[in-house]
């Protein structure tokens, strides 16, 4: 417990006091690879438990539709399953937070390299907030191109050659983060292989801790 600046207290629960509202703060990342299910659980965890659930990608994608000036290179980035500058996507995550007026906040697709990741932690180590835990959706790339294959959302990067290049993105820059994470202890993982219903068993059981 302690001082918030250092990395070693990542995992202190008690700190996570955002200095502009007063207010605890809790942040939860979901982490896995694409079509892993993230949203799909979020959405079961928000019903549960009343976090507010906010994806990246679809805060990504819905700069797009604004008409936005950064709107080209996300589309752009999302095409090629590159990941968008961090500085671009905080924004939006903490416009998306000052303006649910929870305290609680499912982060999912974010942070997804590096750079996302040393960007969030100089910023929240100001406003006194630590991921309080990691969940990672563990699942075979086998599987996860099946249900990105079959989602029908009609996304322009859910296509064979964008999802090649998202398995790579995912391998190279994302896994290194849910490592980084797991050497501190934080990561909770889930067999995301598994039908939705039984996946969820594993997130509730989860969840029923952090609220204890
Ligand atoms: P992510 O947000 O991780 O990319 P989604 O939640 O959008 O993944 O899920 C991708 C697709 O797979 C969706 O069509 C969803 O309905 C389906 N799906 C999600 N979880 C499962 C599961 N456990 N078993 C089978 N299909 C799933
Ligand atoms: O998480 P989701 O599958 O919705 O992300 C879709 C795309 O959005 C990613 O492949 C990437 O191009 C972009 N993205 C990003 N930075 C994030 C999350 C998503 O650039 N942190
Ligand atoms: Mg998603």
């Amino acid at each position: 417990m302690g001082s918030v600046t250092d990395t070693a207290n990542m995992g202190s629960v008690t700190d996570t006091t955002n200095t502009e509202s007063g207010k605890k703060v809790t942040v939860i990342f979901v982490l896995g690879g694409p079509g892993s299910g993230k949203g799909t659980q979020c959405t079961n965890i928000v019903q549960n438990f009343g976090y507010t659930h906010l994806s990246a990608g679809d805060l990504l994608r819905a700069e797009i539709k604004s008409g936005s000036e950064n709107g080209t290179m996300i589309q752009n980035m999302i095409k090629e399953g590159k990941i968008v500058p961090a500085e671009v996507t905080i924004k939006l995550l903490q416009k998306a937070i000052q303006e649910s007026g929870n305290e609680k906040f499912l982060i999912d697709g974010f942070p997804r390299n590096e750079e996302n990741r040393a960007s969030f932690e100089s910023i929240v180590r100001l406003l006194r907030i630590v991921p309080e835990i990691v969940l990672f959706f563990d699942c075979s790339e086998e599987e996860m191109e099946k249900r990105l294959l079959n989602r029908n959302q009609g996304r322009e990067d859910d296509n064979i050659e964008t999802i090649r290049k998202r398995f790579k993105v995912y391998m190279e820059s994302s896994l290194p983060v849910i490592q980084y994470y797991g050497n501190l202890g934080k990561v909770r993982r889930i067999d995301a292989a598994k039908p939705i219903d039984v996946v969820f068993e594993e997130v509730k059981a989860i969840f029923e801790k952090v609220d204890a």
